[in-house]
């Protein structure tokens, strides 16, 4: 999907992505510069921004790097005024840092479900209001990364679903509130998605893994590639009525419940 007949679908476009130094929104990032946006990375670690900046470069896109936590408002600020000096005025903003352990609730202090829902939710609406005053209006668009534990409540995720279920109305209240400025908001909500930190923590094992890929209706997990051809839906002009939305990819995972668990009670044991 990386060009319709020939045509790079984000061209002229400038785009932030917070957590843009690995994983999902390190494929997504890929996606825009292949479609001709220029792209400033944000994330903690500078060291692994700036490898993903080389390996954009590399492929021939165009990125810079703005080290900040998203957790710190001035610094994160700081870091979008210096991608819009880098890049000029915004267009498409990924909000992707997010933070997970697994977890019981009594497991976790409360600086530990802090941690999470600063990183995920906090960090989230920081990214949006500060971007905002930066955004090129009417036409932009900012996608929200929310997950499939926003509406599915999972044992050991007690801080992630309740942050990511307010990313989600996060969504929806901007999206009314920019709406008419010409600024659209939607979250996309993965899976399990294969080959990233996320899915190591909650899947650390082959007997989990396959456990866990007995539940999901497409029998696999989703790969980056696929949440990045999402987003690029998404921030392009094909997708400019949709606001508001939350988009599932997660081949089926989410349908779960007793359907779900006979399904897999029912597939052959290989
Ligand atoms: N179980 C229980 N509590 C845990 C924990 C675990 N596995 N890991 C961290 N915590 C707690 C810490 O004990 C601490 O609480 P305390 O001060 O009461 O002891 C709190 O969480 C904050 O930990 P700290 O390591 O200081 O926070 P951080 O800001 O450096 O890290 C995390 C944030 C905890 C979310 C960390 O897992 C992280 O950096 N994750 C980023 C990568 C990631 O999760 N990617 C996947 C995204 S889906």
């Amino acid at each position: 999907m990386a060009e319709v007949f020939g045509q790079r679908l984000l061209s002229g476009k400038n785009a932030i992505v917070t957590g843009g130094g690995s994983g999902i929104n390190l494929a997504i990032a890929r996606r825009y510069a292949e479609n001709g946006a220029r792209i400033g990375l944000i994330g903690r670690t500078k060291e692994k921004l700036d490898a993903a900046v080389d390996e954009l470069r590399r492929a021939g896109g165009e990125a810079s790097a703005h080290p900040a936590d998203v957790r710190d408002y001035d610094a994160l600020a700081a870091a979008i005024k210096s991608a819009r000096e880098a890049h000029g005025e915004i267009d498409l903003v990924v909000c992707g840092a997010a933070g997970n352990f697994p977890a019981p609730a009594l497991g976790m202090s409360a600086n530990g479900f802090k941690a999470v829902v600063d990183i995920d939710l906090l960090g989230t609406f920081n990214t949006c209001r500060a971007v905002y005053e930066h955004l090129r209006r009417p036409g932009a668009s900012i996608i929200n990364i929310s997950a499939t534990q926003a509406f599915t409540p999972m044992p050991l995720q007690a801080h992630v679903c309740a942050a990511k279920a307010g990313v989600d109305m996060l969504t929806k209240c901007l999206a009314i509130e920019w709406g008419p400025q010409g600024v659209r908001v939607n979250s996309i909500a993965p899976g399990a998605v294969d080959e990233t930190e996320g899915m190591r923590r909650l899947a650390p094992t082959p007997e989990i893994r396959k456990q866990l890929t007995r539940a999901i209706p497409a029998g696999r997990f989703a790969t980056k590639d696929e949440i990045a051809d999402l987003a690029l839906f998404l921030s392009s002009d094909a997708a400019k009525f949709i606001t508001g939305a939350v988009v599932v990819c997660d081949g089926g995972q989410s349908l779960a419940g007793f359907g779900v668990s006979m399904m897999a009670a029912m597939q052959p044991r290989t």
